[in-house]
């Protein structure tokens, strides 16, 4: 789980201080697909930044799991996002001279995981996002919704406890948006890797487990879309055999590894 306790984060001094969060309280279980909206400027991007560990909040802290993410060193922080941590972004950030098998294989190559396993485990996080036919296309050869199918198949590669999404629809037409949208659903299901989604589409919020609002850097409301968890911060209001079958040692949650 992700928890956030009292996250304040303020940038610039004087007359250009912008108070960006401002003491955001949250907790998303294990296995939530968790969307957060709000108007542009209330502080999602920031959110979504301290718990990856790329800002640091000024006061509060942000836990995945048992760890402290306020507390790591930058070294501890590069290798959560290594190891732990996936992250999409709206522009996709993939190198546009290595091709999309070496943009995803990228994360594992920087962690020294030896060749077999690597070419493995990146032609499973392709065939994934339905691109192991891309596999050899390099990102100007590719479509915007491709672009990011490669970036989500590069964030799943290192199987990851949680996937953080800065607007991954922003940058694509509403068909390759609804892909994505549907493609992150599919996967957080299958899975059961938690996921922290912002986004400005209202269609991600039918599909997600539950819409967290921010207004002015703070949750201005909190709505549940399935079930709540069922208060052992595991299943999150989903049904035991999916837990069996997906989530927990199910073949999905194994494919990855
Ligand atoms: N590095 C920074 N330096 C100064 N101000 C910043 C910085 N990053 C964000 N801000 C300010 O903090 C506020 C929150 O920004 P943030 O990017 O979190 O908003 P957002 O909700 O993601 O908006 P959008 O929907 O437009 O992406 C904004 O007013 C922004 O101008
Ligand atoms: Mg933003």
């Amino acid at each position: 789980m992700i928890r956030f306790k009292n996250v304040h984060k303020t940038f610039g001094t004087g007359d250009n201080q912008v108070c960006a969060v401002q003491g955001i309280d949250l907790e998303i279980p294990v296995g939530q697909l968790c969307g957060i909206m709000g108007p542009s400027g209330s502080g999602k991007s920031t959110l979504l930044h301290i718990a990856a560990g790329l800002v640091d909040a000024d006061q509060g802290s942000v836990s995945i799991g048992a760890r402290d993410v306020s507390r790591m060193t930058a070294e501890e922080l590069t290798l959560m996002r290594r190891r732990e941590v996936g992250v999409v972004f709206q522009f996709f950030n993939l190198l546009p001279y290595l091709d999309a098998r070496e943009n995803v294989e990228l994360p594992l190559l920087l962690d020294a995981v030896n060749t077999d396993e690597r070419r493995n485990r990146t032609t499973k996080a392709l065939e994934m996002v339905g691109l192991l036919h891309r596999a050899t296309h390099r990102p100007p050869q590719m479509s915007g919704g491709e672009m990011q199918r490669v970036a989500i198949a590069r964030a799943l590669v290192i199987s990851p406890r949680l996937v953080l999404a800065d607007e991954p629809t922003g940058n694509l037409d509403s068909a390759a948006g609804r892909q994505i949208i549907s493609l992150l659903r599919d996967i957080n299901d299958s899975t059961g890797v938690t996921m922290l989604v912002v986004t400005h589409d209202p269609v991600w919020a039918a599909n997600c487990d539950r819409v967290v609002r921010l207004v002015d850097g703070l949750v201005s409301e909190d709505t549940y879309l399935k079930p709540r968890d069922s208060g052992d911060g595991e299943t999150n209001g989903r049904p035991a055999v999916a837990e069996n079958s997906g989530k927990n040692g199910g073949k999905a949650a194994t494919a990855l590894q």
